[in-house]
Order: structure tokens, then C-alpha cells, then sequence
């Protein structure tokens, strides 16, 4: 038989019959992926994804940090290097998680690619099939993600102003005996809404009298523009949380880097599991990351962002009370990125979409974020990444579209 005849004809048969699992098939892609399309289309403003302040990225420092890092690490910055992450970005970023209140060594410090890489690697380590995972109702969409890719379970507690109902935790951790705990405590993603003291303090003996872990999720947790700090959970819990933090929010997304913050027992086990997935993350950025930080620019630069952010924030609150009906309800966060909206229970957030996009104007609908898939009457707003300007006219687009459909 003609050998290369035969290897073609398998190679075009060969993608439809990937054995792919029953659960990679049923994976769906993300919707905030989804709108973010739409919402790169020209003359759309964008309340729709994360994203940081393009204007604020601290460009010339970055490049004056890389090239500091090539003149003074030179071939070792193009190296592989340790899955922990290199010695001095985590002696850095332990020194600044010790300033933030929980008292942190360069052992407990596990640089990841991105948070979300240490949300995956949580659910890689700890969740096998049907396993039940308590978080707040709604949630971050990425971490669901994550946590679906393995077939995790949700008990999802609903949250009031000061965060998750921890009376309700104490039930579900009884009755379905989930693997940990997953919050966002800080300025949440999706809602903005922040945990009070005494409710951590609460969730805390909780999780202690259960033995389950606290994975506390936090970008957004040193973009306070108003109110009173609260105690980080990992400062009030030690041990019991394994906290995320990450540069995305406070320097830049692309630079892919954050870390993991738990009991150095803990971290070495997640450099196991880590390793696996892609040995270590980028030497160079962490080394750009480092020089970066030893300029001592970074508390400013962040002050920065709280001007810009507080204001963008405010703005919004503003203008939201002038156009939106009094029907609806918003939340009126003390700092993060996101403000959360809902209309009355019989109105969709995602029906409603394709008129906003009519009027160029994007938004993320809030069912996606809810494990129990409720919702559809709520939506987030992301202040950060729009011009005042432009905060403004999305804002009133927005009012016409929700007055004419109320009923
Ligand atoms: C709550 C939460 N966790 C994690 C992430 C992912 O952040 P990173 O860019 O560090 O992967 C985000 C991004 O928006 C987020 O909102």
C-alpha cells in the first residue's frame, strides 16, 4: 500500500473522532468572551468586561523595568526557573501581602500565571466529579469555569450588603460536605459588594469547625476609593485561607502574574500540581515585575488608580440616579471595578442586551454568574475601562433602553 496516501486519508478523518471526554464536549465558551466581541466593534462603549484602565497601564516604567531586567539578569531571565516562581518577586510580593496585614514569608508565596491559574490549580487539586464547592451567588464566571472543568457541584450562598450569608454556609457545609470554600471578599466580581469584618470572622469559624479550606479570590482588594478598610481574610484567618493576588488589576492584565499565599505545606503542594501544568510561569516577566517593584512606584501608581477609578465610580453612580428608572436597584461599591444592576423580576438582562447593542452599548447579564443559574434580571457594569465621557453616554443609552421597556 502507498504509505503517504494512507497517512493522508487518516489525517483528514482524524478531527471529528478526537476522543475528546463527555465533559470537555459539554463545555460552553464564556459569555463575557462572547460580548466582548460585539463590544470591540467600532462606536460600542464597553461596560462589558474587566478591564483595567488601558490609560493608566504605567507604560514607561514597564519598559524601563525590562530593560533593567535584561541588563542585570541577562541570560538567567530567559531561562527556565523555579515553579515557585523566582526568589526575589516572592520575597517582594511577601513583604507586601506582610504590609497588607497577613504576616507572609517568601515560603508561603506561589507565583501563578494570572489568578486564574491559581483558581485552576485549586480545582485541580481539591475537586474530583460531584464534589460541592460553597460560593457566593453569583460568582466570578472564570472560577465557574474552572470549577466545571471538573465537574464540581455548587452550594451557592446568597450575599446581602456585608457579603456572603454565613448562616447559610453552616447548613450547606453540613449537608453537602463541600471541598472548600471560594470567595471574593473584597469589592466582589460581579456585585462590588465588600465582606464586613464580622462576617469573615463568622465564615472563618465556620470553615475552622469544618476543617474546609478558604480560598479568599482578591485583584481587587487595594482599589479602595471610599469607606473604612476591612482586615484581608487571609489577615483575619491565617492559616485556614489560601488567599490570590495577582498584578492584573494594579499594573497590568498581560503581564500574566500572581501569586498564591498559604501555609508553606500547602504552597509546595500546589507547586506539585503546578508543575504539571506548565512547569513555571514566565522568568522574564517576573523578573520585569521585580525591577518594577524595587522602584518603589507601585503605592503611588495604585494611589493613582484610586483617583481615576473612585471617579469613574462615582460618575457613573451619578449618572445612573439621573437616567435609570426608580424601579431598578444598583449596588454603590467602596472601591473594585464593578457595579451591579437589577430590574424588576420580570425583566431580562439579556433579552434587553440586544437593544443596548442596538444602542452601542454593552453590559454583562448577570445569570452566567450564578451557580443556581437565577438572575436574569440582573446585570454589571464595569466603570474602569470607558472615558468619563463615554461613561456618561453609555449611561444614558443605557436609561433609554430600560424607561421605554418598563411596564
Ligand atoms: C475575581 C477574579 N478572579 C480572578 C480573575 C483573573 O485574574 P488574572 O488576570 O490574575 O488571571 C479575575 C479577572 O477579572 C477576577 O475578577
Amino acid at each position: 500500500m502507498d504509505k503517504g496516501a494512507f497517512m493522508e486519508k487518516e489525517i483528514v478523518a482524524m478531527p471529528d473522532k478526537w476522543p475528546f471526554t463527555q465533559h470537555v464536549m459539554n463545555l460552553s465558551t464564556s459569555i463575557i468572551r462572547e460580548i466582548l466581541k460585539i463590544s470591540s466593534q467600532p462606536g460600542v462603549i464597553s461596560l462589558a468586561g474587566g478591564y483595567p484602565s488601558p490609560d493608566m497601564f504605567p507604560i514607561e516604567d514597564i519598559k524601563q523595568a525590562a530593560i533593567d531586567a535584561i541588563d542585570e539578569f541577562q541570560s538567567t531571565a530567559l531561562q527556565y526557573s523555579f515553579s515557585m516562581g523566582i526568589p526575589q518577586l516572592r520575597e517582594a510580593i511577601a513583604k507586601r501581602e506582610t504590609e497588607l496585614g497577613s504576616s507572609t514569608k517568601m515560603e508561603n508565596i506561589l507565583i501563578t500565571s494570572g489568578s486564574q491559574q491559581g483558581i485552576e490549580l485549586t480545582a485541580r487539586a481539591l475537586i474530583e466529579p460531584g464534589d460541592y464547592i460553597v460560593t457566593e451567588n453569583p460568582t466570578y464566571v472564570g472560577a465557574l469555569q474552572a470549577f466545571n472543568f471538573y465537574q464540581a457541584r455548587y452550594a451557592a450562598i446568597d450575599m446581602d450588603h456585608d457579603g456572603m450569608l454565613v448562616d447559610q454556609v453552616e447548613v450547606a457545609v453540613k449537608k453537602y460536605k463541600p471541598k472548600f470554600i471560594y470567595t471574593i471578599s473584597t469589592f466582589q466580581n460581579p456585585t462590588g459588594i465588600t465582606m464586613t469584618e464580622e462576617r469573615k470572622r463568622a465564615l472563618i469559624d465556620v470553615a475552622v469547625k469544618y476543617n474546609i479550606p478558604i480560598v479568599d479570590d482578591s485583584p481587587y482588594g487595594e482599589i479602595r476609593f471610599t469607606g473604612k478598610p476591612v482586615p484581608t481574610m487571609k489577615a483575619v484567618g491565617g492559616e485556614a485561607v489560601i488567599s490570590l493576588g495577582t498584578f492584573s488589576k494594579i499594573v497590568a492584565p498581560g503581564l500574566r502574574t500572581a501569586w498564591m499565599n498559604g501555609s508553606d505545606k500547602i504552597i509546595h503542594t500546589f507547586e506539585k500540581v503546578k508543575q504539571g501544568a506548565d512547569l513555571h510561569s514566565g522568568t522574564y516577566v517576573q523578573y520585569i515585575l521585580y525591577k518594577y517593584l524595587e522602584t518603589g512606584k507601585l503605592p503611588d501608581h495604585i494611589k493613582d488608580l484610586i483617583v481615576s477609578y473612585g471617579e469613574k465610580c462615582n460618575l457613573m453612580l451619578k449618572e445612573i440616579e439621573d437616567n435609570f428608572p426608580e424601579e431598578m436597584t444598583w449596588t454603590h461599591p467602596e472601591g473594585g471595578l464593578f457595579l451591579w444592576c437589577e430590574l424588576p423580576s420580570n425583566m431580562s438582562a439579556s433579552k434587553l442586551l440586544q437593544e443596548a447593542v442596538k444602542e452601542k452599548v454593552t453590559y454583562v447579564y448577570g445569570h452566567p454568574f450564578f451557580p443556581d443559574g437565577q438572575g436574569d434580571n440582573t446585570f454589571r457594569l464595569n466603570f474602569s475601562n470607558a472615558t468619563l465621557d463615554d461613561i456618561s453616554t453609555a449611561i444614558r443609552r443605557l436609561g433609554k433602553v430600560f424607561r421605554r421597556n418598563m411596564t
